[in-house]
């Protein structure tokens, strides 16, 4: 028994607020050449009022099931990577169950910008050890709710979004396969990428509210070195474990943090620029849900075909990092 995608959909919010939103409606000490020339970004999609990580997460996965011809029926297990989840507790899964009114079980993983990546892995697990024959899997966040917007360092990065694909138990002779991920973490890194308070550890109080410690803090520029020399090393390490060679990969679908790292990364492994997904431009860094909604503009775009070979890769908060190829196996 294999793993295959059968369908994809993908979800942006309307509201979308260009790089001017930053220096002209909220005064911040940044420019669009700044913005564009050390992060690729020009504009990106933020939640509209009323939109969740569930709310987002229930329209890509309505797209998804759509495109895959299958009903909420067929789906017996739901799983969502995120970071933002609507709540703590209960998980975005189980509101996305409610909504699509499923009757499956439903959890949620937590891997940040590696959500989807490790999360494709986990569910292809499920789907191949024959315990789950059809899972909705989905990378949605909603990172404008952790986000500091009196913060130039972090609040012009990240976007809003939601990508889902479904994994399904197929015969041998599907033309689709998931392969297996190359996966790392090491929890030393995990200072340089963070929320601060919140959690058990350090309980929010007024005063942690004000200095703000519940939003999102980073070291973008250790942050950044980690995530090139991570996605070099790990995509050679999963090539060779496949027994592939760059030259078989028709084409490669990154996390999307930053055009210089994908453009590093992509140099130095001699990936052609033409075979790389960017979709950072227009959407910013969606964490879990940038991979997803990347592979769904890819085939919409007609740049994936049945046979072909797809890579994606991944750097998040962690550290967590990883690759993985799929054969695609949808026209
Ligand atoms: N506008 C203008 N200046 C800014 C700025 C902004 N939005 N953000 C930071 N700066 C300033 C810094 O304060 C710093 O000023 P200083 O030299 O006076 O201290 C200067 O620009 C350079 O900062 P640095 O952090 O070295 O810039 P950078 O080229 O590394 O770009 C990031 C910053 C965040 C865009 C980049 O490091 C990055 O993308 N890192 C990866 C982050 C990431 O992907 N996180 C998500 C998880 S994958």
């Amino acid at each position: 028994m294999k793993a295959a995608i059968t369908g994809t959909g993908r979800y942006f919010p309307e509201r979308e607020e260009t790089n001017a939103y930053f220096y002209e409606e909220l005064g911040l000490d940044t420019s669009e050449d700044w913005i564009v020339e050390r992060t690729g970004i020009r504009t990106r999609r933020l939640a509209g009022p009323g939109e969740t990580c569930s709310t987002m997460a229930v329209a890509a996965a309505r797209r998804c099931l759509q495109d895959a011809g299958r009903s909420v029926d067929d789906v017996d297990a739901i799983v969502v990577a995120t970071v933002t989840p609507d709540q703590p507790l209960p998980s975005v899964a189980c509101h996305v169950q409610a909504a699509l009114g499923a009757r499956c079980w439903a959890f949620d993983l937590v891997a940040a910008c590696s959500g989807f990546v490790y999360g494709l892995n986990v569910v292809a697990g499920m789907v191949e050890s024959g315990r789950a024959k059809c899972v909705l899997f989905i990378g949605a966040d909603h990172m404008s709710s952790i986000l500091d917007f009196r913060d130039r360092n972090t609040s012009i990065i990240f976007g809003d979004a939601a990508g889902a694909v479904l994994v399904e138990a197929v015969d041998d002779d599907h033309p689709g396969t998931v392969h297996r991920s190359t996966l790392h973490a090491d929890g030393t890194g995990a200072k340089h990428l963070q929320i601060p308070a919140g959690g058990g550890a350090m309980p929010l109080t007024p005063q942690l509210l004000d200095e703000g410690l519940h939003f999102v803090k980073q070291e973008g520029r250790v942050v950044f070195r980690h995530a090139v020399s991570g996605i070099i090393s790990v995509v050679r390490e999963h090539l060779a474990s496949e027994g592939i060679t760059v030259d078989d990969i028709d084409l490669f679908v990154p996390h999307q943090a930053n055009v210089r790292i994908i453009h590093a990364a992509m140099d130095r492994l001699k990936v052609p620029r033409d075979k790389t997904v960017i979709t950072i431009d227009r959407y910013a860094n969606t964490t879990a849900a940038s991979i997803p909604t990347a592979l769904d503009i890819a085939r919409e775009e007609g740049r994936v075909r049945c046979g072909d070979r797809v890579l994606f890769a991944t750097f998040g908060a962690g550290f967590t990092w990883g690759a993985q190829t799929v054969t695609w196996g949808l026209d």
